[in-house]
């Protein structure tokens, strides 16, 4: 294998704190190995459009407890076509970068998956907040997104307590309930809703008229935003069915308040951690074609083939839990 001297850094996909933390520990780690590093701005259609700058230590300095991505990104779909790929490819060979770190979610590394398969070397780092990318415990902004909606929902809880109402907070997670679940385990929730698990309005009414009548003075229904038939069809079904039963109900929407802020500690660590794995295995070969995962707390390659294949099941753990306690 030919001595990597020049390798780019990518985000792509929705943005998750933590993200600079990964760059920065991308950037410095190149450097140190002796590889110059290059910027990808505006994700995958920056990719695709080559452009490119040349990262020195000092442009990353100062970005580890900044939200977002300095890089910035995208959702492309013209990386989602052979040929948005292949002209992304031939702007990285012009540019003469050997190898890329690719940090994003689950369709940014299917992407990726492509572009290696075209024959470029590649790592995958693992981000998301729906933590539901498959072979990997944890993605980079599970934790800080999971912490910004414990806060939101302790703060939802006072104001429900005082005036005995219920309330439908709505989470990310299109396709995956994790958030749901995990916030609704954390955050006392008295049901958590979720696509996996695909609960009826009339059930959810029920719930609340239970929590009514045993007395207690607040009743939170975590949603995740992928849950049929959705938060608004389950107001209009609680406003038109059963106006005099149980609490009042409002809704709340957390949405991109869930993506932004400073990272965690965890994800600053974790970020960091996968960050110097990616390029160390990118530089010396073994994390070719690999996503970056973390297993039991330890780090290890997963082949981006697995890692893209399949979804990430829900945990069985917390699934029970969320039975006991969220019921
Ligand atoms: O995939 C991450 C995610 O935050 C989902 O939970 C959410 O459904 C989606 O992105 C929102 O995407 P956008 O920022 O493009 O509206």
């Amino acid at each position: 294998m030919k001595d990597m001297k020049r390798i780019a850094v990518v985000t792509s996909g929705g943005d998750v704190p933590g993200l600079n933390a990964a760059i920065r520990a991308v950037t410095r780690t190149a450097l140190a190995c002796g590889a110059r590093v290059i910027g990808v701005q505006r994700g995958y259609e920056g990719l695709i459009a080559g452009e490119f700058i040349e990262m020195t230590s000092k442009d990353v300095g100062g970005i580890l407890r900044k939200g977002g991505t300095i890089l910035g990104t995208s959702r492309s779909e013209r990386f989602m076509t052979d040929e948005g790929r292949r002209a992304a490819k031939a702007q990285l060979e012009r540019a003469g970068v050997d190898g890329l770190i690719v940090i994003g979610g689950n369709g940014t590394l299917a992407g990726a998956n492509e572009l290696y398969k075209l024959g470029f070397p590649l790592v995958g780092v693992p981000k998301t907040i729906d933590n539901d990318q498959y072979g990997t415990d944890t993605a980079i902004g599970v934790d800080t997104a999971l912490n910004t909606i414990a806060e939101a929902v302790g703060r939802i809880k006072d104001t429900a307590s005082s005036h005995r109402r219920a309330f439908l907070v709505e989470v990310m997670g299109r396709r995956c309930g994790y958030l749901a679940l995990a916030s609704g385990i954390i955050c006392g929730a008295e049901m958590v809703l979720i696509p996996e698990h695909p609960a009826t309005p009339d059930e959810v009414a029920h719930r609340i008229i239970e929590v009514s009548r045993i007395g207690k003075a607040h009743c939170i229904i975590i949603v995740a935003e992928g849950w049929p038939p959705g938060l608004r069809a389950l107001q209009h079904h609680l406003l038109t069915n059963h106006v005099e039963e149980g609490f009042d109900v409002r809704e709340v929407v957390l949405g991109h308040v869930q993506r932004g802020g400073t990272p965690t500690a965890f994800d600053r660590l974790l970020a960091t951690r996968m960050g110097v794995r990616a390029v160390e295995s990118l530089l010396d070969g073994s994390g070719i074609g690999h996503m970056v995962g973390l297993h039991g707390g330890q780090l290890s390659l997963v082949p981006l083939a697995v890692a893209t294949a399949q979804p990430k099941p829900l945990s069985p753990e917390l699934l029970h839990i969320a039975d006991i306690l969220c019921h």
